[in-house]
């Protein structure tokens, strides 16, 4: 049997303006999925959704890896199992985080001889197959780890500081926000690109004060990306309230992570606030999940 687990990223900055090409920070967080994967009669894929053949309804992503491998690298069959402490559909790319742990579980098994850099593309392209668009930075961030700049895939320094996730529980669809952020950019293109714009400036000041650990200035730029994520409209009242309850908990700063409209927050901070901070967002009504910066991305456990 073989284990591999890959991390959940979130965004320091950039979301929605990376689609333009704007710059980005993205970091890998140690909240993994691990998958197992044994040789077995037939296709089996176990998870908390249930335990079934190749079925795209209930294993979509999986689903696809397993066929897309068994084209190019014929097998009898395998049993794969799932486990996630990674919340689904809440912009903490869970889906690419199963997806590149399969690919690489599959590579130990078969011994298919992928790269990194291969198991991120081949990835990118099952995100794509399956959600119709997907940016290469969830399938990327999740393979190789730490704190990358994106569209450069250039490693940064990794903050020294907490991340405390708060889940709103609120179902999001990252298409229907990205379509959303076209349409208003489509209408009024003079307003709207000047501020994806000035959120790919924001990121790459980011990127200085990361390398000088300046954190109290990088909280005060998140929190000035989350006013441009708000004017662009991808906010709603239950992210507001764990964003605004963070930032008075002393968080450095707190912002939407991933497509918004639902799903999670991220906020910076030091030791002495994490207990704050957590109280705050369960008493704002999200779900606090404490992690950090992992450097290690996709791996054999
Ligand atoms: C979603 O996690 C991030 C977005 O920028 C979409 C993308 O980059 O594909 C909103």
């Amino acid at each position: 049997m073989i284990t591999c687990s890959a991390p959940a990223k979130v965004y320091l900055f950039g979301e929605h303006a990376v689609v333009y090409n704007e710059s980005a920070i993205c970091c890998a967080v140690n909240i993994r999925t691990r998958v197992n994967i044994e040789y077995s009669e037939n296709i089996v894929i176990n998870s908390s959704l249930g335990t079934t053949g190749i079925d795209y309804e209930i294993h979509p992503y999986v689903s696809a890896v397993v066929e897309k491998i068994r084209k190019k690298s014929p097998y009898r069959g395998v049993s794969i199992s799932i486990e996630s402490d990674i919340p689904v559909g809440s912009g903490l790319g869970s889906s690419a985080a199963v997806v590149v742990a399969t690919i690489c579980a599959f590579n130990n098994l078969l011994k298919l001889g992928m790269d990194k850099e291969s198991i991120a593309s081949f990835g990118h392209s099952i995100e794509k197959e399956i959600q119709g668009a997907a940016s290469a930075t969830d399938t990327y961030v999740s393979t190789m780890g730490g704190t990358v700049a994106i569209p450069a895939r250039q490693h940064l320094k990794n903050p020294l500081c907490n991340l405390i996730i708060g889940n709103t529980n609120v179902f999001s669809s990252t298409g229907q926000l990205v379509a959303k952020v076209a349409s208003l950019k489509s209408i009024y293109p003079e307003v709207i690109t000047p501020i994806l714009s000035t959120i790919g400036k924001a990121s790459l000041r980011g990127e200085s004060l990361l390398e000088n650990e300046d954190y109290r200035s990088l909280g005060e730029l998140m929190n000035v990306n989350q006013g441009l994520l708000e004017a662009i409209g991808v906010g709603c009242d239950e992210l507001s309230r764990l964003i605004h309850s963070s930032r008075t908990a002393g968080a450095l700063g707190a912002k939407i992570t991933g497509a918004g409209g639902g799903g999670c927050m991220v906020a910076l901070a030091e030791n002495e606030n994490i207990d704050a901070i957590s109280r705050e967002i369960k008493n704002a009504g999200g779900i606090p999940i404490v992690t950090g910066v992992t450097d290690s991305g996709v791996r054999v456990d």
